[in-house]
């Protein structure tokens, strides 16, 4: 390593000869303050992207932590992340998200490297090693074996399968679905316990478990009198898939093992997370993230994008009255790294709602119009029938302050919308494939029969 390197190092900034390279572009953005757009598509484009001007600002560095699940898109954005902030990171991933790719016939927007070069490009650009176990964490003999040879302070387990639609095609994938993410949290909580009972877990659940009650939505728990007895009990939860029942049963397995087992977690109820933009991941095209806009995967606001993007009328489903929490990816590394450097004692289950700001469909609708016109965009939204059971005007008010409390400080949507993904969708719209746009899934018509082809493409 070069001495300037390493004096960078110990001033607490990550610096590399790519590096170095990329600030001199960085250096180039315009007076408008925007970013120019670059074609990101092979390693030979390594100096036109901006370096990671990551600081190890925090006090958790150091800290061993497994993130399970760590080549998905919020996994892998929180890998780096990490790791840039000087964390020991080792990631646990069995691919099977590539592979539900490879079964539907679906791809993500942006081409993604293979989880080898990725961490093998992190560790040129930034200096800095992330382990990876390629395994799956319902195989006890390998969970097991990642726990002891890594030994985690904390455990990031993103590692589901993260799809209502999906887990709503067919039998086949709902049994999946729950097996998967059930069996594999239940290992998870047995690992901590037999191996390594001081871990701390943080679990990502879904704000999806609360439903949409008439009442306001509390983090995790509700105090309640009847009949003239009081109690604070775990906040009633109402999942509308069997996705979402599968992260109910996960939180009840959580609370469990913390009252008989004393394991320390913390289960973050997160919201519909948009955008792919984080500091590190466009520091190389080899670190990009994946975005996925098909009716399967595809999440409300980054399907809008794309179809802004593309000319694609925007698809609303139903009325449009379903309201959301929402946040920015890059609010989402930040609150687990929130999460993991302020562990729940052993013995308690915290819960944190993690999202910064609440929308309607139609809202989101409005706003991608507008700011898509101001780019050119011809955009139009079109109601289309309602693929799921939910209600589709309803009140909705839910708490997001303890992550706040906490130090988070929300990118809004407001301002991320034209940098961050309207002007991303719009570089990479040659990639879209328009038969995997809209809807795929309708809830009344999961049957026993293998769907996959049926549920590819929309009908
Ligand atoms: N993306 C969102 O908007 C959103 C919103 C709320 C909650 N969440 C939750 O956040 C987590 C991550 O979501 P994401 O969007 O990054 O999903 P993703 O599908 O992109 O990533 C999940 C990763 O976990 C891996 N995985 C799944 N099962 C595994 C197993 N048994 N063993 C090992 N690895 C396994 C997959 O291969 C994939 O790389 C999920 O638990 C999801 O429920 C996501």
């Amino acid at each position: 390593m070069q001495s300037s390197t390493m004096q960078a190092q110990r001033a607490g900034r990550i610096v590399s000869p790519a590096a170095v390279a990329s600030r001199k572009v960085a250096r180039a953005v315009p007076a408008s303050g925007r970013a120019p757009i670059v074609k990101v598509q092979a390693a030979a484009t390594l100096d036109k992207v901006a370096a990671p001007a990551a600081t190890a600002s925090s006090g958790g560095a150091g800290t061993r932590v497994m993130i399970i699940g760590g080549d998905g898109y919020c996994g892998w954005a929180t890998a780096l992340h990490l790791s840039a902030r000087g964390y020991e990171v080792c990631i646990v991933d069995n691919l099977c998200r590539r592979q539900f790719d490879l079964t539907l016939g679906l791809d993500t927007l942006t081409p993604i490297a293979t989880i080898h070069d990725r961490v093998r490009k992190w560790g040129e650009v930034s200096g800095k090693h992330i382990s990876l176990q390629i395994g799956d964490i319902c195989d006890w003999e390998f969970l097991s074996q990642a726990f002891t040879t890594f030994q985690p302070d904390a455990v990031v387990h993103f590692g589901e399968q993260r799809s209502a639609p999906y887990s709503m095609i067919d039998r086949q994938k709902a049994v999946f679905t729950q097996t998967n993410n059930v069996v594999g949290t239940l290992n998870v909580l047995f690992a901590i316990k037999e191996l390594k009972p001081d871990c701390h877990l943080v679990k990502l659940g879904t704000m999806g478990e609360y439903g949409t009650p008439n009442i306001d939505i509390e983090e995790g728990y509700l105090t309640v009198t009847h009949n003239g007895r009081t109690d604070t009990l775990p906040y009633p939860k109402q999942g509308n898939s069997f996705y979402h029942l599968s992260k109910i049963h996960d939180s009840t397995n959580m609370l469990f093992t913390c009252k008989a087992w004393k394991v320390a977690a913390t289960d973050l109820n997160q919201g519909v997370v948009y955008g792919v933009r984080t500091e590190e991941t466009m520091a190389d095209p080899m670190l990009l993230n994946r975005y996925d806009y098909d009716g399967i995967f595809g999440t409300a606001l980054n399907r809008f994008v794309v179809q802004a993007a593309v000319g694609h009328p925007l698809t609303v489903y139903g009325k449009g009255g379903q309201t959301r929490g929402f946040l920015d990816i890059r609010d989402t590394v930040r609150c687990i790294q929130l999460a993991i450097d302020n562990p729940a004692p052993r013995g308690e289950m915290r819960v944190y709602n993690q999202f910064t700001e609440q929308f309607s469909v139609n809202q989101l609708a409005e706003i991608v119009s507008r700011e898509g016109k101001k780019l050119g965009l011809d955009v139009v939204v079109q109601n289309v029938p309602n693929p799921r059971v939910e209600l589709e005007e309803h009140y909705y008010n839910a708490k997001c302050t303890k992550l706040v409390e906490l130090g988070l400080q929300p990118h809004l949507l407001a301002d991320s919308m034209i940098d961050s993904l309207l002007e991303f969708a719009v570089q990479y719209k040659d990639r879209v494939r328009m038969e995997l746009i809209k809807p795929a899934v309708d809830w009344r018509k999961t049957g026993v029969k293998v769907n996959t082809m049926g549920a590819a493409v929309a009908q």
